[in-house]
């Protein structure tokens, strides 16, 4: 075994022929712990009335679209859609009721940014063939139980366009993920198939370019991981989750990674960033 992170000759093969690869144990305890222990210290200081309006009335687009625009830089709190009642409440508590949040811990938290500019993960960048390798958003995910809605079938490059497109996602499992708690489910070899459409922004907000194609179910595999194992996922893989509909939850942390060195960054991407992004190196 070469630098920890690196992958070897067969993985990388498997990773081309896939479109994804699971490394387990990619994720030390001691780290896996910092970041949740983190997480709860963040919701449990989370005022939710400071952000419910925006998310529990459906005609306040604008601020919804203001408030999503602005986490690229920030630590933004997002609701589950089943979250809130007809009064516009949150009908359990806000631990239980959020879907995610982002998009900036991998610069803003220390336990994250630990993590995500740690050497493996610079060493894995490099070793899928990066050159200057940046990591363009981070996401914790609950998939809370009961709630935890279902992410419908998409590519990652759709969102994080670069041309050409480089996108590569890291889901890291920061608790068990099986089929009952909403798991990952890919389409193996979809990536060979390019992109099939781009998420894209503009004056009025963000929309597709075009509809989903529909997908057979029966493509679909699941990849269920143990906690820190690393799931390194293809930008143009096709790949999904269902609802939790389980009693426990399904924690991961995910980071959107895309090159810097040759490549240009699409101006019409959600994320338009202020200030220019570190690129990851080994050290
Ligand atoms: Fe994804």
């Amino acid at each position: 075994m070469g630098i920890v992170g690196n992958l070897t000759a067969d993985q990388l093969q498997s990773f081309n022929s896939q479109g994804y690869i699971v490394l387990e144990s990619f994720a030390v305890d001691e780290d896996i712990d910092a970041m949740v222990r983190r997480m709860d210290q963040l919701v449990n200081d989370f005022d939710p009335s400071s952000t419910a309006s925006i998310f529990s009335t459906k005609n306040q687009q604008k601020l919804t679209d203001d408030y999503f625009f602005e986490s690229a830089e920030k630590i933004s709190f997002f609701f589950e859609e089943k979250a809130f009642g007809d009064d516009g409440k949150l009908k359990q508590p806000k631990q239980l009721s959020l879907n995610k949040v982002g998009h900036a811990l991998h610069e803003i938290e220390p336990a994250f940014k630990k993590f995500s500019s740690s050497n493996k993960v610079s060493s894995l960048m490099f070793s899928l063939g990066y050159k200057r390798p940046v990591i363009m958003q981070s996401m914790y995910i609950f998939k809370q139980p009961g709630i935890g809605g279902e992410v419908v079938p998409h590519q990652d490059n759709s969102f994080l366009y670069t041309e050409p497109q480089t996108c590569t996602g890291l889901w890291l499992a920061l608790e068990d993920a099986t089929v009952l708690n909403g798991c990952l489910w890919a389409i193996p070899g979809s990536h060979k198939k390019g992109l099939v459409r781009r998420f894209l922004r503009d004056e009025d907000g963000v929309k597709f370019d075009r509809p989903s194609p529909s997908y057979d179910q029966k493509d679909f595999v699941p990849i269920e991981v143990k906690a820190g194992s690393l799931v390194v996922i293809h930008g143009d893989l096709i790949h999904q989750s269902f609802e939790n509909q389980s009693q426990k939850s399904r924690h991961a942390y995910s980071l959107h990674v895309v090159d810097t060195d040759g490549c240009q960054w699409a101006p019409e991407n959600w994320i338009k960033r202020k200030v220019e992004p570190e690129p990851l190196y080994v050290s």
